[in-house]
């Protein structure tokens, strides 16, 4: 079975196309994303309707260039899947609205996926795929939370943020420091020549006793630490500071979101009894956050397992992975209902 996979919840727009045998896991055959982020730079964050709009500019182009890359026509595709959610509205309504256009033309069932879903199967894609169970670490831009995953559909909520995720808090850090959008990236590159323990900022709930994280209150230490900085130095903004300066102030802030991800997640571990421990999504980029997790892991005899680390930020590989692993596992069937609908708001376990 061949299925087409759209991406377009936020600023990227991902097509790919995902094959399947039998009991054997899909395999990805091609795929072709583009980044509307130098578009939105100049706004400091995404702008929904400027990403609509780019959707619909780059969603055709890139069907047709997996296509291509992947040797199969059109006719080929036997269903197609799109993100329905969560997400932005318009952003997803294009991605939805192209890929049911496409399902009632050819003839063929659609399918819409749970965009976090995308995000946790997405090691299944890598060199060293997991095995259910194990605890995954699901950390993107809006999202933090630790789950229970026992096979494909079968999640269970261990805890999440109560309020900024992981990648909020990298990336409201990163402004504070004059970085651009989105700094997570940019603030991990800052910090590889700073010192991690240069300025003691808060680790919130680190020991709650629970599995939930909070992020908000680390932002305005960095904050309140950035602005002490800057008057200490009598300069007019941190970018101006020494350059060593503001590494280490990069490098403490990273330590500790990478610490609460650590505890936490050692905490699921030991919940849970498992083993093994999957990290999805964009955070899980973070070379900190896998050196540390990478250690630890070992320590205890647990295997990790991450997605390559092109596919750990929104790519339309995870989305025809997730519907190919669904459909697969006789979860959920296609449909030829092509009256779509979206859901920006969409939590992973009401699926
Ligand atoms: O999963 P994703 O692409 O989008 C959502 O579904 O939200 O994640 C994007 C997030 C952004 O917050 C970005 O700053 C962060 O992942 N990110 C990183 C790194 N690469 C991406 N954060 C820290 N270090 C990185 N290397
Ligand atoms: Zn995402």
């Amino acid at each position: 079975m061949l299925v087409l996979g759209i991406e377009s919840s936020c600023d990227e727009t991902g097509v790919a196309l995902v094959q399947s045998h039998d009991e054997m896991l899909p395999a990805l055959l091609s795929h072709a994303l583009h980044s509307q982020i130098d578009m939105h730079q100049a706004f400091g964050g995404v702008v929904p309707e400027l990403a609509s709009r780019d959707h619909i500019r780059r969603v055709l182009p890139l069907a047709r260039e997996v296509l291509a890359s992947g040797g199969r026509s059109l006719q080929d595709v036997d269903v197609v899947a799109f993100t329905r959610g969560p997400g932005l509205a318009g952003a997803l309504l294009v991605g939805a609205g192209v890929a049911c256009a496409l399902g009632a033309a050819l003839g063929r069932p659609v399918l819409g996926v749970h965009h976090l879903e995308g995000h946790l199967l997405s090691p299944f894609l890598s060199a060293d795929p997991p095995e259910f169970p194990f605890v995954a670490l699901l950390v993107s831009g809006g999202h933090t939370q630790l789950m229970r995953v026992d096979g494909v559909g079968r999640y269970e909520l261990l805890g999440e943020t109560i309020d900024d995720a992981a990648g909020e808090a990298f990336d409201k850090s990163a402004k504070l420091m004059g970085l651009a959008y989105p700094g997570g990236p940019l603030l991990a590159r800052l910090a590889q020549a700073g010192d991690p323990k240069a300025y003691a900022l808060p680790r919130p709930l680190m020991h709650s006793g629970n599995l939930d994280f909070s992020f908000a209150g680390l932002k305005t230490a960095v904050l309140v630490q950035s602005q002490r900085m800057v008057a200490a130095a009598g300069v007019g903004r941190f970018q101006d500071l020494p350059l060593p300066q503001q590494a280490d102030l990069a490098a403490s802030t990273q330590a500790a979101i990478v610490e609460v991800l650590l505890k936490k997640s050692v905490a699921a571990l030991k919940q849970t009894g498992l083993m093994r421990l999957v990290v999805a999504g964009g955070v899980g980029a973070n070379q900190q956050l896998r050196l540390q997790l990478n250690a630890e892991c070992e320590r205890r005899g647990v295997r990790v397992h991450y997605p390559e680390l092109h596919l750990c930020t929104d790519n339309g590989a995870m989305i025809a992975m997730a519907a190919a692993m669904r459909l697969q596992s006789g979860l959920q069937e296609a449909t030829r209902d092509y009256a779509f609908d979206v859901k920006p708001r969409w939590p992973l376990h009401a699926l």
